[in-house]
């Protein structure tokens, strides 16, 4: 199986200066090292960036994302501030990240939410990287399944109700599992809880329908250079969504080798 490493650029770099710094040197980076075969790459910049980051990618192998959508996507419109699945996609993505756990702490991303932003992605081509996971005290609570299991009922709500998105869905979906307590902490889960958390994942959308069999769940929360084996060892940990290791051409490929 293919895997995927996927960095979130969040709201970084500062200046668009260092934008094309840091995708020079992933460029470079990449067309020097042969063992990335088997891996597939994707950044994800911050919105201004992405038009200029998706045009200096192509060509190479090298995939781009948004961060998000706009839920108002299904037409143009009076939506300040907001930016549609289908401009995403004419600025040269071709994938979006969607429900990260900074965007349902900060922007009160809801299950209703979720649901319009992942048919609108999906209705305009876009792949969904699709986050989910548990916050610190739900994972002291030992809540983890419980929290994986209504998060995930936004694909299993959408495919129900139209389940024409099912075609091809295992090549356009990508489910991430981030514990918010790992992000950005240097704290992580053992390799065991996040391989039993993605079997859980994998068996609860496979289950749902079988044709989300071999499901792709990434890892994300604090994964660097240092980590990335443990991680690739895993055969349940199919690749991973990694924020600040992403920022250094060097430990994101480091990463990228690993798997
Ligand atoms: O989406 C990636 C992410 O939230 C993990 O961030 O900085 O812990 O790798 P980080």
């Amino acid at each position: 199986m293919q895997a995927w490493v996927i960095g979130n650029w969040k709201q970084n770099p500062a200046t668009s200066h260092d934008v094309k710094a840091l995708l020079d040197d992933l460029l470079t980076a990449v067309s020097t090292k042969a063992q990335l075969d088997g891996c597939q790459l994707m950044v994800a910049p911050s919105l201004i960036h992405l038009t200029a980051v998706s045009e200096r990618i192509k060509g190479s192998s090298i995939l781009s994302a948004a961060q998000d959508i706009s839920a108002h996507s299904a037409s143009i419109g009076a939506y300040t501030g907001d930016c549609s699945a289908q401009q995403i996609a004419d600025a040269g993505a071709t994938w979006t990240i969607l429900g990260h756990s900074e965007r349902r702490q900060y922007h009160q991303e809801s299950h209703d939410c979720l649901l319009q932003k992942m048919t609108h992605a999906l209705t305009q081509n876009l792949g969904v990287i699709f986050c989910i996971g548990e916050t610190q005290a739900q994972y002291d609570a030992k809540q983890t399944l419980a929290v994986i299991d209504a998060q995930l009922s936004v694909i299993t709500d959408l495919l129900t109700q139209q389940p024409e998105l099912m075609a091809g869905l295992s090549e356009r979906l990508i489910v991430a599992y981030e514990p918010v307590w790992a992000i950005g902490t240097g704290k992580v889960p053992t390799v065991a809880e996040v391989s039993a958390t993605h079997q859980h994942i994998k068996q609860t959308l496979a289950s749902f329908n079988t044709a989300l069999e071999n499901m792709t769940v990434l890892y994300g929360g604090s994964v660097n250079a240092d980590n990335a084996d443990s991680f690739a060892a895993d055969s349940m940990i199919d690749g991973a969504l990694v924020g600040g290791a992403s920022l250094k051409a060097e430990s994101f490929l480091a990463i990228a080798q690993a798997f």
